[in-house]
C-alpha cells in the first residue's frame, strides 16, 4: 500500500529519531570495536574480500569505514582507498591503523551527497552500515554515481532476521558496563535489494550466511545464532548510464529493475 505524503513525513521523521544516536554511539564505541570478539565482521569479511575480487591498483572507495577494517586489507593487497565515515572515534582509530600513502579518509555524513566525483572508483565496499541509513536510494544511488561504468559495488549488512532475535548493532561499554545501541532501522531484504536495483545498478549475487559449527567453535558468541542467518551481503555492478541521469547528489532517472538473483547458501562459486 503507498503512503501518504503526511504517513511518509512521519515515517522519516521516526526513523531520524531513532538514527539520532548513531554518530555519538559509534564515537564510544570506537575504542572497542576491534576487540569485542563481535562474530560478524568475522563471517562477513571473507565474503567481501572474495566477492571483490583482486583490488591491487584499483580505486576503492569503503563506505561508512569505521575504523578500516575494510581499508587495511585494500591498502595491502595494494588498493588505492577513499575511506568514508561520520564517526570522529571510529574515523580516529581508523588513520592509527591505516597509515599510507593509498589512503585517504574524509569525516562525511552518508546521508548527504558524497564530496567526489562521478564515475572515479573501480569499486565500493560498505561493510555493516546499512541498517543506520534511512535513505537506501540516497546511498545506492550515490554509490553507483561515483562508479565507473565497470565498477562493482560490494555491500554487507546485518541480516534483518537479526531483528526477529530481539538483536541488532550494540556493544557493553567496558567503563561503564553500559550496553549502547546506537541505533538500527529494521529494513527487509527487499529494501536493499530495490534500492540498489531503482538506481540502475546489476545485482550480480544476493548471498545470505549463517554461522556453522566450525565457526560456532571459534566464535562462541555466535552459537545463539547457529544456522541462523546473521549476515547478508550484495554484489552489484554499476553499468552504464543513460546520457543525463544522474545528477552530483542526487537519484537520477531510475530504470527499469533489472533480475534479482538470491542464492541462500553460503557455498556459492567464485565470480567470474
Ligand atoms: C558497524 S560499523 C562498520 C564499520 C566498518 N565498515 C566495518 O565493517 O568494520 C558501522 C559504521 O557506519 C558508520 N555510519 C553509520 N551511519 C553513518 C552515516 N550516516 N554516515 C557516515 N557513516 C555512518 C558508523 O560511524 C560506523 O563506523
Amino acid at each position: 500500500m503507498e503512503s501518504t505524503p503526511s504517513q511518509a513525513g512521519q515515517t522519516r521523521r521516526a526513523a531520524s529519531e531513532t538514527l539520532s544516536g548513531v554518530q555519538a554511539g559509534y564515537d564510544r564505541w570506537a575504542a572497542v570495536y576491534d576487540h569485542d570478539a563481535n562474530p560478524l565482521p568475522a563471517l562477513e569479511e571473507p565474503r567481501v574480500r572474495e566477492a571483490l575480487g583482486d583490488a591491487g591498483g584499483r580505486e576503492v572507495l569503503d563506505l561508512g569505514c569505521g575504523t578500516g577494517r575494510h581499508t587495511a586489507w585494500l591498502v595491502e593487497a595494494g588498493a588505492r582507498v577513499t575511506a568514508v565515515d561520520f564517526s570522529a572515534g571510529m574515523l580516529e582509530e581508523a588513520r592509527r591503523k591505516v597509515s599510507s600513502g593509498r589512503v585517504r579518509f574524509i569525516a562525511h555524513d552518508l546521508h548527504e551527497p558524497l564530496p567526489l566525483p562521478e564515475a572515479s572508483f573501480d569499486a565500493v565496499v560498505s561493510g555493516l552500515v546499512l541498517e543506520h541509513l534511512r535513505d537506501l536510494a540516497g546511498f545506492f544511488a550515490e554509490a553507483r554515481r561515483v562508479l565507473r561504468p565497470d565498477g562493482r559495488a560490494v555491500v554487507s549488512a546485518m541480516h534483518p532476521s537479526m531483528f526477529l532475535r530481539g538483536s541488532q548493532a550494540r556493544f557493553t561499554d567496558p567503563d561503564s558496563g553500559e550496553v549502547v545501541a546506537p541505533g538500527s532501522l529494521p529494513h527487509r531484504i527487499c529494501d536493499f535489494v530495490m534500492a540498489g536495483l531503482h538506481t540502475g545498478f546489476t545485482l550480480r549475487r544476493l548471498g545470505e550466511y549463517a554461522p556453522d559449527t566450525g565457526f560456532v567453535k571459534r566464535y562462541p558468541r555466535a552459537e545463539r545464532y547457529l544456522d541462523w542467518p546473521m549476515l547478508v551481503v550484495l554484489t552489484l555492478e554499476a553499468g552504464r548510464r543513460a546520457p543525463g541521469s544522474v545528477r552530483a547528489g542526487g537519484l537520477g532517472t531510475a530504470p527499469e529493475p533489472g533480475p534479482a538473483s538470491r542464492e541462500p547458501t553460503s557455498r556459492e562459486p567464485a565470480l567470474p
